[in-house]
């Protein structure tokens, strides 16, 4: 027996196994949104969306029905009625309504119509564009790309660590942190500190934790006072942040490279409804990319290999900083240039000079570079940052007090050093460029449900 109310997503799921015989006919009942409605005449296709895929189901009525026909889109109703399949046709079943009960009416102002709007317009009202072809697939999309990066570590045996929001470190040591007092007359009276602000990144704390487990990630949110502008900075935004004892900068390279082509092959696999409108009208080059994504290998590159060909590239290539030697912090159009017409494909950039990176990252010989790397990719720039970690105490220190940190603030966090260490190495992904990179979108505002962004706010 049929479940009366079965989801939309379960109608498809049972088309797609072939299993459908037993649908047709059925009576159902259907919960929804109205996406689309338009009556002939005689009869009338009412496109309602249930929320459970993508796909909508249409809903078919007597078209004279005029409460039923002035239905605008956004109108939430039931519908109940029997199934008729119609395999092969341009929808693979329809409802033949007996009745359509409408619950809420949105009224002439309601602000998603059937004509084009913009993103910029729809950023307007976060409380609506979902219910927009595009936003509703966007955000199933972030959820389901996020199921998938804790089922590649729990599979894989790392353990989740909740590490704090609240902290008194600035773990990339850039000063863009956001302060937190209880009371702005007396900023220090509730943890007895004075530089307690939203944490930019989990790694220092999450450090402790891998040399314990071996294997452990933090997945949450992250604050960054960044006052950048950009379409890639958001002030709150979530990271994937992995850390391995036993782990070099080569082998951490191998986990991010098949930890980042398992969350798209599944992501991509499991939504294939919103992947379909994405490739057909977001991007048209988006299938293409994300095949190549998931099937070619990423290019491993050091740093100082990549000024050379930067230097040769702007000979003939405008760059807006065309400054071009060892010590440059590579700008987006530096990145976008490697991915997109240099390489052609995803790089991770290594051995970074140690003045443009931070404290914590593992000295080479040469006592010049880090054992940072940076994934860079085509359209984006760079996706994540990481490193093998100075795992070696009076190193680590001597850089602490070459950068005039505070080092007792860290006391705990270099005492790690004494306290049964090891090779340890992480990198921390920005789980909004990865909604990004998966679903075509180039304006981080549209990957996050309430974007957080310089001066930009709405409730
Ligand atoms: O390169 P970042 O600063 O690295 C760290 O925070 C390390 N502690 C990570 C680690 O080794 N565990 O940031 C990591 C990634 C960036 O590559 C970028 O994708 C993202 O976080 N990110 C931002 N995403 C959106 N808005 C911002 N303002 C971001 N800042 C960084
Ligand atoms: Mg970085």
């Amino acid at each position: 027996m049929l479940n009366k109310e079965i989801t939309i997503k379960e109608i498809y799921q049972k088309i797609n196994d072939d299993n459908y015989q037993d649908l047709d006919n059925k009576e159902i009942t259907l919960k929804g949104f109205v996406r689309n409605n338009r009556s002939l005449g005689q009869v009338g296709f009412m496109s309602v969306n249930d929320g459970s895929c993508f796909l909508n189901a249409q809903a078919v009525y007597k078209g004279d029905d005029a409460l039923l026909s002035s239905i605008k889109l956004g109108s939430t109703v039931i519908v109940k009625g029997k199934i008729h399949l119609t395999i092969g046709g341009y929808q693979p079943f329809e409802i033949d309504s007996s009745n359509i009960e409408v619950i809420s009416q949105t009224e002439e102002s309601f602000p998603l119509q059937k004509k084009k709007t913009s993103y910029d317009f729809l950023r307007t009202i976060p409380t609506i564009r979902m219910k927009s072809n595009t936003f509703n697939a966007v955000f199933r999309v972030r959820s389901v790309l996020s199921y998938y990066i804790h089922k590649y570590f729990h599979d894989n045996g790392y353990i989740w660590v909740h590490t704090p929001i609240l902290t008194a470190n600035d773990c990339e040591g850039e000063g863009q942190t956001f302060q937190v007092v209880a009371d702005e007359k007396h900023p220090e009276e509730y943890f007895n500190k004075d530089n307690v602000h939203l944490t930019v990144s989990g790694q220092l704390h999450v450090e402790p934790f891998a040399l314990t487990y071996g294997k452990v990630y933090t997945f949450g949110p992250t604050f960054r006072a960044e006052k950048s502008n950009t379409t890639r900075h958001a002030a709150e935004f979530w990271m994937i942040e992995p850390e391995l004892a036993w782990c070099d900068m080569n082998q951490i390279m191998d986990v991010e490279e098949d930890f980042l082509k398992y969350i798209v092959k599944n992501t991509r696999e499991e939504c294939y409804q919103d992947f379909k409108f994405f490739y057909e009208r977001v991007d048209k080059d988006l299938e293409k990319r994300l095949d190549d994504f998931v099937n070619k290998p990423f290019k491993r590159l050091k740093y100082e290999e990549a000024i050379e060909i930067l230097k040769e590239a702007s000979k003939t290539h405008h760059f807006d900083n065309s400054d071009i030697k060892f010590g440059l912090d590579l700008a987006s159009e530096h990145e976008r240039y490697l991915t997109e017409v240099h390489f052609k494909c995803p790089v991770f950039l290594t051995d970074y000079p140690k003045e443009i990176k931070a404290f914590y990252m593992k000295a080479n010989d040469d006592n010049k570079t880090v054992r940072g790397v940076d994934l860079l990719v085509p359209q984006i720039g760079e996706l994540c940052g990481g490193s093998e970690r100075e795992d070696n105490y009076e190193k680590l220190l001597a850089r602490m007090n070459e950068l005039h940190m505070n080092i007792p603030a860290y006391e705990w966090y270099l005492d790690l050093r004494k306290n049964g260490s090891a090779p340890h190495s992480g990198f921390g992904l920005g789980f909004e460029r990865m909604v990004m990179l998966v679903t075509g979108m180039t304006n981080i505002r549209d990957t996050l449900p309430y974007p957080r962004t310089y001066k930009d706010m709405l409730y």
